[in-house]
């Protein structure tokens, strides 16, 4: 991590050649926060060009000068991704910002001083409320008020303040909105603050880069000169032939739509668990009744398959953000008990996986090994917050199984440090007794039946979470002598493939 001095020292270079694109017309744009979506927003507005190929914006991401977080800062100024992606567009953009100098990272807060516009892409945490009162839900402020502090201390006065964070509703007008005109009416800045909300819809998977550049928008501003400036600004980035922007009213009703479409993914999780339990208990294979559903295009094509739970940064906690701010920013006394309901579901959803392992290895999970196969949130995404793994994991272990997990996407699991993560898939199979698949992975989609069987060396038990196995691959296993089960297919149960025949 560099000091402030050497900081400093490295951004008067950084500044020198900002400076020169904004003389020649290009916007400094800054991004706060490198994480998951602000490295990947900073590559997509840098990459964007005009039609004769020059690049539109100038961008400067900025980290903080601390051990988890700088690295960011030098793998991007390295021209590297900071985020294990699997599209390669994402790497492609950062090397190519940083090498034709549209593309840079530091530490140091003088960047907002230069900037045309600041994108807030900071975390906001709130804490999982399984089973509790909405009176628990438990909302980290902190760590963005001191962003938007910062943004106010040091921003140059007509630079438009975009926020991007999932934020609780009334953020943008009872904190930010108070923080930032403090700050500049203490510096005594007279111009008009220019404020907007533009929620991000990034999906940090194999379209990470167009869930950015070709994919709808909506936002909102404080008054209508916010608007237009974050319009005309989003307009240098986003198709907006392929997807047309959208604006809100207001910032609450941005908000509030960016908590509403997560909210509704998550209830609609939780609302196929319960028919994925009746499903099971009728012989029934989930996968195959919502495939024939959802050929009714416009109401039913976006019906959720069954899986193994819910995991992730947002859909973990963006029902809680709706609550809270409701009720402590906006004095509103509407429940969301649906919604929030939905939220303990989806915590508890991979017992059911522990539950369907029973039926087929037996009640005492004493000494057996289990081989869990994938612990990220999401298929081929290398993000472990929140992972539904982590309640399977500490219940096996609680039950005395013998845990191995692997996952092509993660070299190390922070939030479960003990639990042995085997790099080699041979060597996490080889001679278990029961195999969990988890994530789908395309790496296990490949997987034919054989090499299953050689990997393991032996029929073993396999439960299958999330539709990894199709069901001639099952039979295959079967005919080898292996016991299987999946949630969602019942089917597979009323064929008795879970019993020793
Ligand atoms: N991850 C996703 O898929 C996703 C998708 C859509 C929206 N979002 C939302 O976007 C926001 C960011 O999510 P994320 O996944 O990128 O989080 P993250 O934790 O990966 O990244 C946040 C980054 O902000 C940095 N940061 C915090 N305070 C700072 C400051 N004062 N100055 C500079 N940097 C600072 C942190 O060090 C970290 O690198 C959240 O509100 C999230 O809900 C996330």
């Amino acid at each position: 991590v560099p000091t402030e001095g050497e900081s400093r020292a490295a951004f008067a270079h950084i500044r020198k050649q900002a400076l020169a694109h904004q003389a020649a017309g290009r916007r400094i744009v800054v991004v706060q926060g490198l994480g998951f979506v602000g490295a990947a927003v900073a590559a997509v507005v840098a990459g964007a060009r005009n039609s004769a190929g020059d690049p539109l914006n100038v961008v400067i991401g900025v980290d903080r000068p601390e051990a988890d977080s700088y690295w960011k800062v030098a793998a991007l100024n390295a021209g590297r991704a900071p985020i294990a992606s699997p599209d390669p567009a994402l790497a492609g953009l950062i090397a190519e910002g940083v090498a034709c100098h549209s593309l840079f990272a530091t530490t140091c807060e003088d960047a907002y001083e230069i900037a045309n516009v600041i994108i807030v892409d900071v975390h906001l945490d709130a804490a999982n409320r399984v089973g509790g009162a909405e009176t628990d839900i438990d909302v980290g402020l902190a760590s963005f008020r001191s962003a938007v502090q910062t943004v106010g201390r040091r921003m140059s006065p007509d630079a438009l303040v975009l926020i991007e964070t999932t934020v609780p509703v009334g953020a943008c007008t009872e904190i930010a909105e108070p923080i930032l005109r403090e700050e500049r009416r203490r510096r005594g800045i007279t111009a008009p603050l220019q404020l907007a909300h533009a929620y991000e819809r990034v999906m940090p998977g194999p379209r990470y880069v167009d869930s950015i550049r070709a994919y709808w928008r909506s936002y909102a501003g404080i008054d209508d000169s916010s608007a237009q400036a974050a319009r005309a600004f989003l307009s240098t980035f986003i198709d907006t032939d392929v997807a047309p922007l959208w604006e809100l009213p207001d910032t609450t009703s941005s908000e509030l739509g960016k908590l509403l479409e997560n909210s509704y993914r998550s209830l609609n999780i939780a609302f196929m668990y319960e028919w994925t339990l009746l499903a099971e208990s009728l012989g029934a294979n989930l996968f195959e009744i919502v495939d024939a559903i959802r050929v009714r295009k416009g109401t039913h094509d976006n019906m959720r398959y069954p899986g193994f739970g819910v995991g992730g940064y947002c859909l973990t906690k963006d029902s809680l953000l709706a609550q809270w701010g409701a009720e402590h920013l906006l004095g509103s006394d509407v429940k969301l008990p649906m919604t929030l309901a939905a939220l303990d579901t989806n915590y508890h959803m991979p017992k059911h996986t522990l539950d369907l392992l029973r039926l087929a290895v037996g009640d005492d999970l004493g000494g057996v090994t289990v081989s869990l196969l994938g612990i990220s949130y999401l298929a081929d995404v290398g993000d472990t917050r929140n992972s539904p793994a982590e309640l399977l994991c500490d219940e096996l272990l609680a039950a005395g199984a013998a845990l191995r997990a692997h996952d092509p996407h993660i070299a190390e699991w922070r939030e479960r440090p003990h639990v042995p993560l085997v790099d080699d898939l041979d060597l996490a199979l080889r001679n278990t007794d029961a195999i969990v698949m988890a994530v789908p992975h395309s790496e296990y989609r490949r997987l034919m039946p054989q090499d299953i069987h050689d990997a393991v060396g032996r029929p073993a038990v396999l439960v299958d979470a999330q539709n990894v196995i199709t069901d001639a691959a099952a039979s295959v296993l079967r005919e080898a002598g292996w016991l299987l089960i999946g949630v969602g297919k019942g089917h597979w149960q009323s064929a008795g493939y879970h019993r020793t025949s």
